[in-house]
């Protein structure tokens, strides 16, 4: 059950040139928290002075229930998520959580493998704290970017996983896309697949999937109004054969990577 929420900022810290990172209270939703699963994520009002203005969708990647606290992690690409830069420690923000669902857990003797592009490292973050809660191995985690400082290594390595890395211009890492560094070092055969990323990666990355690999994605799709009322996130989708469409809101926003479509 999602519920509108007060949070109040707690941190709210530059990672790199256009990364941050924001830690907010959810003061008495903690009940709310609880429920929070690697995967979902919350709409936010960035802009408290405009209440016309949709809220806007962030992956949680980082809940500690206990305190009453969440972290995103997010890229700043226009006025709202500039207007959340701008917001200072002990402001208050409205949000609505949490929304979606979430990843699954690895099964039998699965070893789970992460493969993150740029902001989509955000859910998987979190999902490493969920693996080791439950005593899952420890993961591989892909992370590709643009550039080292993209990778923002300072604040990822933080979370329990093994950290392969990619850049574009190879400043750091391997010099190439995440998805060729992960077919390098070879999925393994009991690998299960954990991604999110543009689209390009998710792409490339189902095209190499080895037949035996279960395979989740979350898709980073534009939203509007995020609970399934505008259609704003409509993606095509294929399950056993027949072609739907699926709101990334309220059907997703994960998925099995190889059913949708690119
Ligand atoms: Fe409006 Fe999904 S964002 S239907």
């Amino acid at each position: 059950m999602k519920a509108l929420c007060e949070l109040t900022l707690l941190e709210n810290k530059q990672l790199a040139r256009d990364l941050w990172l924001a830690r907010f209270s959810a003061g008495e939703s903690s009940h709310l928290l609880v429920r929070v699963r690697a995967g979902m994520f919350t709409m936010i009002r960035c802009d408290e002075a405009d209440e016309l203005r949709f809220r806007r969708p962030f992956s949680f990647a980082d809940v500690d229930a206990e305190r009453c606290t969440f972290a995103v992690y997010y890229r700043v690409v226009g006025s709202q998520t500039q207007s959340l830069a701008d917001y200072k420690e002990g402001e208050r923000l409205s949000a609505v959580l949490p929304l979606g669902n979430g990843f699954s857990l690895p099964e039998g003797n699965e070893d789970p493998v992460l493969v993150g592009g740029g902001i989509g490292v955000a859910p998987l973050l979190m999902l490493c704290r969920e693996l080791e809660r439950a005593g899952q191995r420890t993961p591989r985690f892909y992370f590709g970017s643009r550039c080292e400082e993209d990778l923002t290594r300072s604040y990822v390595e933080d979370f329990p996983a093994e950290f392969r890395f990619a850049t574009d211009d190879g400043s750091f890492g391997y010099q190439g896309t995440i998805v060729d560094l992960l077919k390098n070092d070879g999925f393994g055969d009991t690998a299960r697949i954990y991604a999110c990323g543009p689209k390009p990666m998710l792409k490339a990355l189902c095209s190499a999937l080895p037949e035996h690999a279960q395979a989740e994605a979350s898709l980073e799709e534009v939203m509007g109004c995020g609970i399934g009322a505008c259609y704003g996130c409509a993606v095509r989708t294929t399950a056993a054969g027949v072609d739907e469409t699926k709101l990334v809101c309220r059907d997703g926003p994960v998925f099995n990577l190889r059913g949708v479509s690119y």
